[in-house]
């Protein structure tokens, strides 16, 4: 090897033509580059043509016309909510028909409080049968945010220039009604007055009443309830309110997503997880070996160590336990705020978000989080008046992506975390019930998901009573992007790759278990 590298040294001619092959051997042009990525992008369209596309095909073909279908709605109230898709300010394409406006929670005739929507027909593959209802958390965070950065038909995310059509959009599949909940979020128009979850469900089924008046085409649909973060308190609820009220609402629920979800106590989603994932993404924390050494003697003092080993077995060996007095943390034993501290310091663009994140920080035409030291636009997209003014929004609200008010009454939301008490209902009531976790979350930690699920009681048994297999999520096209397993009705995901919001960070992972949940695919 020696003596001809010295020869190809000796000569500029050959020396130039073997940095050229070595360039060419390692494909790093422009256009090797663009190639490999359109070969992965070629093989997230699998998801469409996978193994299981011929039942997906069959089911989405009724109806089938070339364009987005334009539903029609004989009422004519329905006129007034209507959005030409081709005049959304700055989409320099047309978006299609959607409807989208406030409309009040209740028919009396004082009602103040109003929820704002927006509701997507069908793409040109989608199933007419079904409606997806989507919402975000916060509490007080906007569902325009799911919609427009997560799994809307159109996309302006953090760090897009521009909007584009997202290929990935859940409209492929179905309809799609966005809505601003509870009161206080968003466009929503009144004063909260939900002191619980069941208030919130209450209060969101009676817009549904109201919204099925005017889109009564939409009756009778096949419903999927579906949101993130602390929508993992809000999907639980409403959907456990809907089973429990069968005739409140004329449409047949199926089954919930919530995605990197509140389900259980701080201390389990927060605390207990947080230092094996720094160990697991240690090079991406990049903290020094004092700092790790502290981390690990918190952990210790604190029962955090060892934790999943000891208690998170297949099948649980009995209710797994508080690794202290508290549900959120004993007096020095938070450790998710000094890991949060540590790695803004060292990485002041931290996303808690998605940890890979560095600087610079993304722009975000939403200002989402709004924490970072940029300011990143103002007006924000839905703080615009022409914007306000195309989607039926009161011009006279202040938008903002989280609400700082609080949407409940008094001192927060009263309601027990749902893996505790309607969750295992919902499960058994629905025909598939996916919890799906984005493996890059930090502000919510995946192994705090498997805390709760294998100390939760559904269908008879508590947990999952086989182990959760390594590389097990096969997404069509890419290949195996997680973990998954399912158990009597449960199919629990771990995205690899995903921050908090899989529909935006993992939207072919996201696509395909949304099939799966609808019944489109057999398998997850
Ligand atoms: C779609 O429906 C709306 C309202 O029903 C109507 O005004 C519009 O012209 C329709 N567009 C197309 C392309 O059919
Ligand atoms: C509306 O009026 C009814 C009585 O007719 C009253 O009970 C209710 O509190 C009023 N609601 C609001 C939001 O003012
Ligand atoms: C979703 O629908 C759009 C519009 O028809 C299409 O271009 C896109 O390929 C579809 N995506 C998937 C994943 O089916
Ligand atoms: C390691 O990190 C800690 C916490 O930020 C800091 O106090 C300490 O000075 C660091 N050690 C070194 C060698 O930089
Ligand atoms: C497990 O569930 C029991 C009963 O709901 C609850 O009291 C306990 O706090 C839970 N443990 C954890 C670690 O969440
Ligand atoms: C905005 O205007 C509507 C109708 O004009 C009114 O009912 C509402 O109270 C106003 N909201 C604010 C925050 O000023
Ligand atoms: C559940 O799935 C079955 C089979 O796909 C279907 O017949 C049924 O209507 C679905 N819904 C409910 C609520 O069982
Ligand atoms: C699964 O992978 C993790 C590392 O990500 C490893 O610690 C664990 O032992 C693996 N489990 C099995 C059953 O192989």
């Amino acid at each position: 090897m020696a003596p001809l590298l010295r020869s190809l040294a000796v000569t500029g001619l050959l020396c130039a033509s073997f940095l050229s092959d070595l360039v060419a051997a390692r494909e790093t042009s422009p256009r090797a580059i663009a190639a490999k990525r359109e070969a992965a992008v070629n093989g997230w369209d699998k998801a469409k043509h996978g193994p299981d596309a011929a039942g997906h095909l069959e089911r989405l073909a009724k109806g089938q016309a070339s364009t987005v279908k334009n539903i029609t709605f004989s009422n004519p109230e329905a006129s007034q909510f209507w959005v030409d898709g081709t005049s959304i300010p700055l989409v320099d394409f047309d978006v299609g028909p959607s409807w989208s406006g406030l409309i009040p929670i209740s028919s009396a005739a004082n009602e103040t409080r109003k929820l704002f929507f927006w509701f997507f027909p069908p793409g040109p593959e989608g199933s007419l049968d079904d409606l997806i209802f989507w919402t975000n958390g916060g509490p007080g965070c906007s569902s325009l945010e799911g919609s427009f950065q997560e799994n809307g038909p159109f996309t302006w995310a953090v760090g897009q220039a521009v909007p584009t059509v997202n290929e990935y959009s859940w409209t492929n599949l179905s309809s799609m009604l966005f809505v601003e909940q509870p009161v206080g979020t968003g466009f929503s128009q009144g004063t909260p007055t939900a002191r619980d979850e069941n208030d919130v469900a209450a209060q969101l089924v009676g817009f549904m009443e109201q919204f099925l008046n005017i889109f009564s085409e939409l009756k009778g649909k096949n419903l999927y309830l579906t949101g993130e973060s602390y929508a993992g308190m809000y999907v639980p609820y409403i959907a456990n309110y809907i089973y429990e009220n069968p005739t409140a609402l004329d449409l047949n629920l199926q089954g919930i997503w919530v995605s990197d979800p509140v389900l259980g106590w701080d201390v389990v989603q927060g605390q207990i997880p947080v230092v094996d994932f720094v160990h697991k993404y240690e090079h991406v924390f990049a903290f020094n070996q004092t700092f790790m050494a502290q981390l690990d003697a918190v952990a210790e003092k604190c029962n955090y160590a060892g934790y999943m080993d000891k208690y998170v077995t297949y099948p649980p060996a009995g209710l797994l336990p508080l690794p202290g007095k508290s549900v959120e943390n004993d007096r020095g034993c938070d450790v998710w705020d000094k890991v949060f501290d540590e790695a803004v310091t060292i990485n002041p663009a931290f996303n808690m978000y998605r940890i890979f994140d560095t600087w610079p920080v993304l722009w975000d035409v939403l200002g989402f989080p709004g924490s970072f030291p940029q300011t990143q636009v103002s007006p924000l997209y839905f703080d615009r008046e022409d914007v306000k003014k195309a989607i039926h929004a009161p011009v006279n609200v202040s938008w903002e992506e989280c609400s700082d008010g609080n949407v409940f009454v008094g001192r927060g939301d009263t309601s027990l975390p749902p893996a505790m008490t309607v969750l295992p209902n919902v499960i058994e009531k629905s025909n598939r019930s996916v919890i799906v976790h984005g493996l890059a979350d930090f502000i919510l930690l995946s192994d705090g998901a498997r805390i709760v699920i294998q100390n939760m009681t559904w269908d008879g048994k508590q947990g999952f009573q086989t182990p959760i297999a390594n590389d097990s999520f096969i997404v069509d096209g890419v290949g195996s992007l997680g973990n998954m397993h399912q158990e009597r009705g449960l199919t629990y995901y771990e995205v690899a790759l995903s921050g908090h919001m899989v529909p935006g960070f993992s939207p072919v992972a996201a696509l395909q278990i949304m099939s799966y949940l609808m019944g489109f695919r057999a398998t997850p």
